[in-house]
């Protein structure tokens, strides 16, 4: 089973050179550099990540794997070709796409996201499940985020893979990917293992936005700080640094990026009319029953230290209340 795995990873290793040279090479990889280049990808970047591209054809890949003897049941099952019904011949999946390889955290390939260039569906076509890669542990860009996130105890958490191209070419390299917006515990785990502080900067759009405090109720506990960062509506990391620049990114974005329970403060406030005097006490019990939620006693007391001195309500009061509100939802 080791035997196979590494044949596995060996073949994928093969295709992530092919995919690579193909994109460098201008007789084969133009649409996709143009699309690159478009999009205002470096040369170092695309080395880095290594970026690939599948060119427009049924059996390129098939036949290289063919040449090199590499097994094609595996390759089957690990998703980058597939059978076809009327003749039982072996057709290549990936085609006109731009290839991201998915590392694992040593670095070693064990999957694809290939990326249409025009707005066929879907937009990612990604590796399935195989012995090697599963979706659910993996967070994109580890490897090459490890020593940042190390050294700066610091993670920052996107969606998707372009997103984490685009930060770390603007110097952000302690970006990873979740793929998509739903973490995993797997991912959690491994982000809080090696970092004291999580940014969560997911998509500026509702399913983002929901998928962010879902990811901050995950890695939340452990004695982590989690914070959230916020965009203008409708635009991702990768929209944002294009627009704005890195600079901006890392300081009104990452260098803006709150806390889950003052974020949700702010969420509950613009509830309310605060100069109303009714509505200040509903706020106020709003942000206690979310305190209850808050499993240490410190963070805890920071927020009603917070809530003390901004409605002059003294501690003791403040928790009398608290604790009537935890004992109502337990
Ligand atoms: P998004 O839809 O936000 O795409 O998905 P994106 O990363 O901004 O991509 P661009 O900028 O249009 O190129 C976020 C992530 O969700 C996963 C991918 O990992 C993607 O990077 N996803 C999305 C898929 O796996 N398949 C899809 O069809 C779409
Ligand atoms: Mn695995
Ligand atoms: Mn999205
Ligand atoms: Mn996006
Ligand atoms: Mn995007």
């Amino acid at each position: 089973n080791n035997q196979k795995r590494k044949q596995v990873t060996e073949g994928l290793e093969l295709l992530t050179k092919f995919y690579h040279y193909l994109l460098t090479t201008a007789k084969y990889g133009s649409p996709g550099m143009q699309y690159l280049e478009n999009r205002g990808f470096s040369a170092e970047m695309i080395k880095h990540f290594r970026i690939g591209y599948a060119v427009d054809s049924w059996d390129a890949v098939t036949n290289l794997l063919q040449k090199r003897d590499v097994n094609l049941e595996q390759m089957e099952r690990a998703g980058i070709i597939a059978k076809r019904g009327f003749d039982n011949k072996y057709f290549d999946r990936f085609r006109n796409r731009v290839i991201f390889p998915i590392f694992n955290m040593r670095g070693q390939t064990v999957a694809f996201g290939g990326r249409t260039l025009g707005e066929d569906k879907p937009k990612y076509l990604n590796s399935p499940e195989s012995e090697v890669f599963h979706k659910g542990s993996i967070l994109y860009g580890y490897h090459l985020a490890r020593q940042a996130i190390r050294k700066t105890s610091q993670a920052v958490l996107l969606e998707g893979y372009v997103d984490v191209i685009r930060a770390h070419q603007a110097g952000v390299t302690c970006s990873v990917a979740s793929m998509g917006t739903s973490l995993t515990e797997a991912q959690a785990a491994a982000l809080t293992r090696m970092a004291d502080t999580i940014i969560i900067c997911y998509d500026s759009d509702n399913a983002g936005i929901e998928a962010s405090f879902r990811a901050a109720e995950m890695l939340q506990g452990n004695g982590k700080v989690i914070k959230i960062a916020k965009m203008p509506e409708g635009l991702d990391p990768d929209d944002y640094i294009r627009k704005f620049g890195g600079e901006r990114f890392k300081s009104d974005v990452i260098g803006a990026s709150q806390t889950l329970m003052t974020f949700k403060m702010g969420y509950l406030r613009r509830k309310r009319n605060l100069s109303d005097e009714g509505d200040r006490l509903l706020y106020i019990e709003d942000v206690l029953r979310e305190l209850t939620k808050l499993n240490r006693a410190v963070e805890r007391d920071h927020y009603l230290r917070l809530l003390s001195e901004e409605f002059s309500i003294s501690l003791d009061s403040l928790k009398k209340q608290q604790h009537q509100l935890y004992t109502m939802v337990q």
